[in-house]
C-alpha cells in the first residue's frame, strides 16, 4: 500500500477539490477562477472576467481596494499607503498587490 492510499473507513484528507477564487458583489456572483499560486486578486479577477478598476498597480492608490469575506490574502508587515489599520480591520484589502494562499471569497467593492 502507497503512503497516501486511503482505507475505507479513513477521510480522504488527500483528496480535495482545487481551491477557488471567487469574486462577489453582495450576494450576487459575478465570477471564479481556480486559485493560481502567486497570483494576485486582480490577475484572478482578470481570469474570471471580473473588472477590478486599478490605477498604481502599486498599493498606492486604494483604487482596487476589495473586501475579503473569506480565505486569507496576507497583508506586507508595513501596510501600504493604500491601505491603513481602520480598513484592514474592515477587511480591506488591495486587489493589485493582494495574493490570496487558497480558497477566498472577494467582494469586489470596498468595505467603506
Ligand atoms: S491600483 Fe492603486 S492600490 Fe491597487
Amino acid at each position: 500500500m502507497s503512503a497516501n492510499a486511503v482505507t475505507a473507513d479513513e477521510t480522504p484528507t488527500s483528496v480535495s477539490t482545487r481551491p477557488v477564487v471567487r469574486f462577489l458583489q453582495g450576494a450576487n456572483l459575478l465570477g471564479q477562477t481556480p486559485f493560481i499560486a502567486g497570483n494576485t486578486l486582480v490577475e484572478h479577477a482578470e481570469d474570471a472576467g471580473v473588472r477590478i478598476p486599478t490605477n498604481c498597480t502599486s498599493g498606492t492608490c486604494g483604487t482596487c481596494m476589495v473586501t475579503l469575506i473569506y480565505g486569507d490574502v496576507p497583508l506586507p508587515d508595513i501596510l501600504p499607503p493604500g491601505l491603513d489599520d481602520y480598513l484592514v480591520e474592515e477587511c480591506a484589502r488591495l486587489g493589485c498587490i493582494g495574493v490570496p494562499t487558497g480558497d477566498v471569497d472577494v467582494d469586489i467593492r470596498p468595505p467603506l
